[in-house]
């Protein structure tokens, strides 16, 4: 058996200088964007088996309780499984699994519903994760990809005028002094070659919706939380086509 192909460990939100639960604090629009697109993607199914890659503190594992018999938060930062701790203590059936994407201790066809959900950004080159997504995936199970897209309308405007094509590979987008301290990388993806990436793992996508449309400090200053979802929820699928939001996400089967 040839040894399966893994990457370094991925720990970086292991830093007690940076606290994720904390970052959550007044971005509830995009938090309840992100639900939206979730329930809009996933409409009345209802699956035995989920996973939340990458999920973080289990931000939206209270979500996909909903929608599933049995979920797991697998997540390669010790420090954000102990706040998950904390954060599902009422929710003892969610398990919490120390794991990284590129190496998931799931077996073949185990699941049947994946979210993965701001985590490619940390993923430049997603390839083998996306095998190992398509390994665990079952024949008939969804995997919901979030995509944190370069494309989106204020770039498309920008490289329009400088008259330069959207690049095709992820954009490091730290800023010059940022790029040297730290390890861990920070990229925007180009969704359309996600999806040929996707593709070439063997999976294809059903749905697309345009996401965090309206993520402005200035707009949530002005517009009232409920105004800014109900437009959110229209423009979601409407704009979809365009990648025209920061955030793609892609409802993702394995292709037949
Ligand atoms: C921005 S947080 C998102 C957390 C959660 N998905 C959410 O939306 O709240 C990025 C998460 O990705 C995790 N991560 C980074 N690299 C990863 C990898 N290679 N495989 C799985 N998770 C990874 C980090 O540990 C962190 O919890």
């Amino acid at each position: 058996m040839t040894p399966k192909k893994t990457k370094k460990r991925a720990d970086q939100y292991n830093d007690p200088n940076h606290d994720y639960f904390q970052y959550w604090q007044g971005r509830e629009y995009e938090h309840e964007a992100e639900e939206l697109a979730i329930r809009t993607l996933l409409k009345d199914k209802h699956f035995r088996s989920g996973a939340d890659i990458g999920g973080g503190f289990g931000r939206l594992c209270l979500l996909l309780e909903e929608y599933t018999d049995h979920v797991t938060l697998a997540e390669p930062s010790k420090q954000q499984l102990a706040i998950a701790k904390d954060f599902l203590r009422d929710h003892p059936k969610i398990d919490r699994k120390l794991m990284q994407a590129d190496a998931l201790d799931f077996k073949k066809g185990e699941l049947d519903l994946i979210t993965m959900i701001r985590v490619i950004h940390h993923i430049p080159d997603p390839a083998i994760e996306f095998r190992e997504l398509a390994r665990v995936l079952s024949p008939d199970g969804y995997l919901i990809l979030e995509v944190a897209n370069y494309g989106h309308a204020i770039n498309r405007i920008k490289h329009i005028l400088r008259g330069r094509p959207l690049p095709l590979d992820p954009v490091d987008i730290r800023s010059k002094e940022n790029q040297h301290i730290g390890e861990i990388a920070f990229v925007n993806h180009n969704p359309k070659t996600i999806i040929k990436q996707l593709a070439h793992a063997g999976l294809k996508v059903e749905r697309t919706l345009s996401v965090s449309n309206l993520r402005s400090p200035k707009v949530k200053k002005i517009v009232p939380r409920p105004l800014m979802l109900l437009a959110e929820q229209l423009m979601q699928p409407a704009l979809a086509k365009m990648y025209f939001g920061p955030s793609t996400f892609l409802l993702v089967k394995k292709a037949k």
